[in-house]
């Protein structure tokens, strides 16, 4: 989808194939709503009078259009006193539902006199374009008749923010949104078609015709040589081969540190030998949904050509149970030199990313931030609204936590104490995979936390947050978050 600011002065003379018009209750037409209401002959006032439609929130009426619009369509907002975030997103919705179940191929939205409470023109540009962007989206990889894709190809929004500042809004917008969808499909793709090989393949192709990006894959043999044996532990057990992708993407001066994203790219969870229950095991291919998002960043972070420096590294492997599978009760060294006893093998994530955290020291980053699909006790702990957000550093997670409720991908702060820690002491090894029963998800965190201590470092337990399950499907969760942050520590 292609969009585009202006400032249209007289609704009545601008061509589209499709007027859209945001009303609120009880308010006189003006603006737009008025020119347009006179070049249809008064058809807005006229539907108005019906009394089918008053402008609540979540109707919408189509009418036919003017000379120069081939539709009228009419979106309602509600109360103009209560028109906040919230009530800009429900617009958004039903304003892109209602242009689906037309036949238009372009629209002109009049947003001219459409003033969100506690936010600027710009967010509702911005938060519009994400919006229609990302509904759009349509899973067609591996179906025969996949459901037809969206008409609407080109949206023109007319605003009262400033030609420029009103463009680069709609350009974040749209760049994050094809982030979340890119993230959405990589997750959606089942285990034998995504596994750890062709998500380094996806990352060679990202970087194919973009000079600013290069990719490194690290092989099983070069993990070896580097210690990696708590990574290695995990893919033990399968014919796949483990990969350490690493997409380096120089946008700003060689001297500005990089910001380093860490996803857990387990492109199944099997749980291992300590095998998970069958229930709802299929849904255990998302369980790189962190990797996902670490990829859709990168899509929206390189489409916007960000001042910054960002360093992605994915763990990809697949967690299966076999003759040579790691055993609950086995040692691993980690690349850090500290020993794990893993006493559960579906423990496997905090594995994985405990190596590539030690990896990424060599970075000197300004920050790291792992994403990732960590534990069942997130989703206990916080359901499916809010990440669970743990942070060595209170800045960071402060930053993280606006970026989230910025672009309304939540997070929540979650505590990081000695207290849980303590619950991860081994008999036999310096450290335990397993904190015991309770705190699973801040157990989780603190383990990795003993490997993220060179730097400052965040961690995002997407496991609630990253797929619905009625129906499935993966959300593209944290990509908006994250690239909110990106482009705070960018200044755009
Ligand atoms: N990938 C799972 C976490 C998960 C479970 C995410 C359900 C989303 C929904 C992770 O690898 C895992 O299996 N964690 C275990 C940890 C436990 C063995 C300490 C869990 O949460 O049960
Ligand atoms: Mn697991
Ligand atoms: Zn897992």
């Amino acid at each position: 989808m292609k969009f585009t600011a202006r400032t249209v002065s007289d609704a009545s003379t601008a061509t589209s194939q499709c007027a859209v018009v945001p009303l609120f209750r009880n308010s006189k037409l003006s603006g737009a709503a008025a020119a347009l209401n006179k070049a249809s002959g008064g058809a807005i006032k006229a539907a108005l009078e019906l009394g089918d439609f008053t402008g609540k929130s979540g109707q919408s009426c189509l009418l036919p259009g003017t000379a120069k619009s081939k539709r009228l369509l009419l979106i309602g907002c509600g109360e103009r006193k209560k028109f906040d975030r919230a009530a800009a997103r429900e617009f958004a919705r039903h304003t892109y539902k209602a242009l689906n179940d037309t036949t238009a191929r372009d629209a002109l939205l009049h947003l001219e006199e459409l003033e969100v409470d506690g936010a600027d023109a710009e967010w509702l540009l911005e938060m519009l374009a994400r919006s229609l962007e990302s509904s759009s989206y349509r899973y067609t990889e591996t179906v025969a008749k996949p459901k037809p894709a969206l008409k609407l190809a080109r949206v023109v929004v007319s605003s009262s923010a400033g030609k420029a500042s009103a463009q680069r809004a709609l350009d974040q917008g749209a760049a994050t949104a094809c982030g979340v969808n890119t993230a959405r499909n990589l997750a959606n793709l089942p285990g034998n078609v995504c596994t750890p090989s062709y998500l380094a393949a996806q990352a060679r192709k990202l970087g194919r015709g973009n000079s600013k990006l290069s990719i490194q894959v690290l092989e099983e043999k070069k993990m070896r040589e580097l210690g990696m044996g708590s990574l290695l532990s995990v893919t033990a057990g399968t014919e796949q081969p483990a990969k350490l992708i690493v997409m380096n993407y120089q946008g700003g001066k060689k001297s500005d540190k990089p910001y380093v994203l860490v996803g857990k790219g387990i492109t199944f969870d099997s749980g291992g030998i300590s095998l998970k229950p069958g229930a709802k095991m299929d849904e255990m291919k998302f369980d790189m949904g962190g990797a996902a998002s670490v990829f859709g960043t990168m899509d929206a972070v390189t489409r916007m050509e960000l001042p910054l420096n960002v360093i992605a590294v994915v763990a990809a492997a697949e967690n299966m149970p076999s003759g040579s599978a790691t055993k609950p009760g086995d040692v691993v060294t980690s690349m850090s030199g500290k020993t794990i006893e893993v006493l559960n093998t579906d423990a496997e994530g905090r594995l994985v990313l405990c190596d590539a955290l030690t990896y990424v020291e060599r970075f000197k980053p300004a920050a790291v931030i792992d994403i990732a699909t960590l534990t069942g006790a997130c989703v206990v702990a916080l359901g499916s609204h809010a990440t669970g957000l743990y942070a060595n550093k209170d800045e960071l997670a402060q930053q993280l936590l606006a970026a989230g409720t910025e672009t309304h991908d939540r997070a929540w702060h979650m505590p990081l104490w000695d207290d849980y820690s303590k619950q991860l002491k081994s008999d036999f090894a310096d450290l335990a995979n397993l904190g015991g029963p309770g705190g699973g998800s801040v157990t989780a965190a603190c383990f990795l936390a003993e490997f993220a201590g060179a730097y400052d470092w965040a961690h995002l337990d997407i496991a609630g947050t990253a797929w619905d399950s009625t129906p499935k499907g993966a959300t593209g969760r944290p990509v908006s978050l994250l690239t909110r942050y990106l482009l705070d520590r960018a200044g755009a």
